[in-house]
Formats: C-alpha cells, sequence, structure tokens
C-alpha cells in the first residue's frame, strides 16, 4: 500500500480544507494500516487524530506508521463503525477510506457518524464504487495474477468490489442519517468516489 502514498496525500489535503476548527479532533474510521492518519498529522500539525479499527494488528501497525509523525497525537481505538465508542458531538471531522465495503451494519454506522460528529462538523467519505465496469476489474485481476499478487491481495482488492456500494446508495445512507451532501467527485466508470457531507 505505501507504493500508493499519492492517494493518501490527496486525500489528507481534502481533510485538511473540510476541517474548520484550529486543535481539530478527526477520526479515522476504517484506519488499517494509520497510512491515511499519518499523511493526516503532517498536514494539519494541531489535529488529534483518533485511528479507529476492529483489528488490533491493524491498530499496532498504524502506532508504527505514524511514529515517524508524532505518537502524542494519535489514539488508537478499537472498535467498529456501527458502535463508536465516542461521545455525542465529540468529533470536528471524519474520515474513512475504503471501508465501508466491510461493515456488517452500514446504515448503523451512518447513524453513529452523525451521533459523534459536532453541529457542523464535516465527513471525507471514500468508497470503492460498485458501478465500476466489471470488465476492467476482470482485466485488472488478470493483471494482479500475471504479476503473481497472491490470492489475499487479489481478494482484498478486486473481490472487494462484490461488498461495494454504489455512490447513490451511499448518499442515501448519509441522507438517512440526517446530513446534508456538500459534494460529490466520482463517475460510474471510475473505481472510486468520495462523498462530503456535514450533519
Ligand atoms: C481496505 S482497509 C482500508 C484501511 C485504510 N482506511 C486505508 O485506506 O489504508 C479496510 C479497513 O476497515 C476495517 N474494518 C472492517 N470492518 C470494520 C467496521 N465494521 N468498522 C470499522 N472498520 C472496519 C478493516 O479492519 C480494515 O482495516
Amino acid at each position: 500500500m505505501k507504493k500508493f502514498t499519492g492517494l493518501y496525500v490527496s486525500l489528507s489535503i481534502i481533510v485538511k480544507n473540510h476541517t474548520t476548527s484550529p486543535r481539530p479532533v478527526i477520526v479515522d474510521l476504517g484506519c488499517g494500516p494509520g497510512l491515511l492518519s499519518l499523511e493526516i498529522l503532517r498536514r494539519i500539525p494541531d489535529a488529534t487524530v483518533i485511528g479507529l479499527d476492529p483489528l488490533n494488528k491493524m491498530l499496532s501497525l498504524a502506532k508504527k506508521n505514524v511514529h515517524q509523525v508524532s505518537i502524542e497525537r494519535f489514539e488508537p481505538l478499537l472498535g467498529v463503525s456501527e458502535k463508536i465508542p465516542l461521545k455525542d458531538a465529540s468529533i470536528d471531522t471524519i474520515v474513512s477510506r475504503f471501508s465501508l465495503a466491510y461493515w456488517k451494519h452500514p446504515d448503523r454506522g451512518f447513524f453513529e457518524m452523525h451521533r459523534v460528529l459536532k453541529p457542523g462538523g464535516n465527513i471525507v467519505f471514500e468508497a470503492l464504487n460498485r458501478d465500476f465496469p466489471r470488465w476492467k476489474l476482470f482485466c485488472i485481476k488478470m493483471g494482479m495474477i500475471l504479476n503473481h499478487a497472491g490470492q489475499d491481495v487479489i481478494k482484498y482488492h478486486v473481490d472487494a468490489y462484490d461488498l461495494a456500494y454504489t455512490m447513490e446508495h451511499v448518499e442515501m445512507f448519509f441522507k438517512n442519517a440526517g446530513f446534508v451532501i456538500l459534494k460529490k467527485e466520482g463517475k460510474k466508470s471510475e473505481w472510486k468516489f468520495i462523498i462530503i457531507a456535514a450533519n
């Protein structure tokens, strides 16, 4: 994943542009190895990032990865989006990247994000696009097989599309939970999309 640092950099810039508090508390929901948290900490020097993930091994990896910038401003938190272990209206900004496909109850996750976000707070939400054409996915899968990618890597990066949602579906999750959509980026033919919303 380290090869794709540019993707984390561009998302961290979007997070910075949608964070208004001078000392924001930001949640990286489904933080995985913490590479996005790391870029956010680099760009927002007074931010605290709470990295939430259900896997202890991901949180350990995240702690190791953010260490190069700041360990004091990173708080690993074990949990799931469907039951976020944080107080109501306690968070300035939420970001989530490619985690949604793994949530067992996405509708609950969106209500939980709405609960913990302060009034006026923003969410930057990046997700795999269910509408991404299957023939393009097939080509990617073949390319990975030819490049000797492991079965687990292929499963994680290609088969995850079977669990993904369309942009319209994610918009509906946001609206049902009470969010207002501020911006959408991404086309049906693209592999991912970003939705920015406010509560
Ligand atoms: C594809 S990884 C993305 C990691 C990171 N956001 C990134 O972009 O590098 C998906 C992450 O979501 C986490 N995850 C799975 N189920 C979750 C849930 N219900 N709530 C929050 N995170 C979850 C996984 O443990 C994993 O770390």
